[in-house]
């Protein structure tokens, strides 16, 4: 890639012990080999599946992740709350209820962030879907408000947006949105990366689905003999995270910095060797 342009690296759902393990063992050499300049990475199911613990998020950050995003896991245990108050490079999505909330119903943290490295500025955008999810605020028009309100475009930002959904059709109707205003729209959640990467017309990055960062012999990172019980008998066993080789999924996104837009992108995933 042309050295004036910069490297966006975005990975999706780190899962579990092995996802946090596959973060620290395979992201700095993929920072250094491919020169990334950024990194944010969905953490919403590292601590055991389900949410990140202050432990975890230190070390996804100190593996070379910029920010940390979350999802509809964020809130789930109480125990992982104050991380989202403490550290500026955590975020969980925009649009959980805010309005008209007692401070007591007020909930911690931040779906969005601006950061400055290596010369550039970023603005980092959480935001969740709605179909066959919970019904939170709308995210369109969330993210139309917020671009409006902030005057992120004369603040020379790049924007990338984690756009935690389950529906296709809602993610790439988000994303065209979107298109020409942000500089990627990556999406998380299904846990399953899909093959649609492109730059869309107006110069946004997008990918329906970044992929899981976890084991990579599982069912969206449970333990595979658990989850084929669970079909056969439609009985609701606990899920298990699964063990062995990791792997880190996520895409690669060249951008411009004097215009914002995304020139190409890569789809990426690494598999750890030896466990
Ligand atoms: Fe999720
Ligand atoms: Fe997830």
């Amino acid at each position: 890639m042309k050295n004036n342009l910069c490297t966006v690296f975005l990975a999706g759902d780190v899962c579990a012990s092995v996802g946090v393990r596959a973060v620290t063992n395979l992201l700095p050499k993929l920072i250094e080999r491919e020169s990334i300049d950024f990194c944010v990475i969905n953490g919403e199911n590292a601590t055991g599946g389900i949410g990140l613990s202050s432990g975890d998020a230190e070390a996804i950050l100190a593996a070379g992740a910029d920010v940390i995003t979350g999802g509809n896991h964020s809130f789930e245990k109480r125990d992982h709350w104050p991380v989202l108050d403490v550290n500026p490079a955590v975020l969980r999505p925009a649009n959980f209820p805010s309005r008209g909330l007692t401070a007591e119903e007020s909930l911690p943290g931040h779906g969005m962030g601006i950061y400055e490295k290596n010369g550039h500025t970023f603005a980092v955008f959480n935001v969740q879907g709605r179909e066959d999810m919970t019904a939170l605020d709308c995210p369109f028009v969330y993210m139309r408000t917020a671009l409006e309100t902030l005057s992120l475009k004369d603040s020379g930002a790049m924007i990338l947006v984690d756009f935690h959904a389950e529906s296709t059709q809602e993610k790439e109707a988000f994303a065209l949105m979107l298109d020409g205003k942000v500089s990627v729209v990556a999406g998380t959640h299904t846990h399953v990366q899909t093959a649609d990467e492109r730059v869309l017309p107006g110069g946004t990055a997008y990918i329906t689905d970044l992929g899981m960062t976890g084991p990579w012999r599982s069912v969206i990172g449970s333990a595979p003999e658990i989850s084929i019980k669970r079909n056969i008998t439609q009985v609701l066993y606990r899920m298990e995270a699964a063990e062995g080789a990791g792997a880190l999924r996520g895409l690669l996104v060249y951008i411009d910095p004097e215009t914002r837009k995304a020139i190409s992108v890569r789809r990426v995933e690494v598999i750890e060797e030896t466990v």
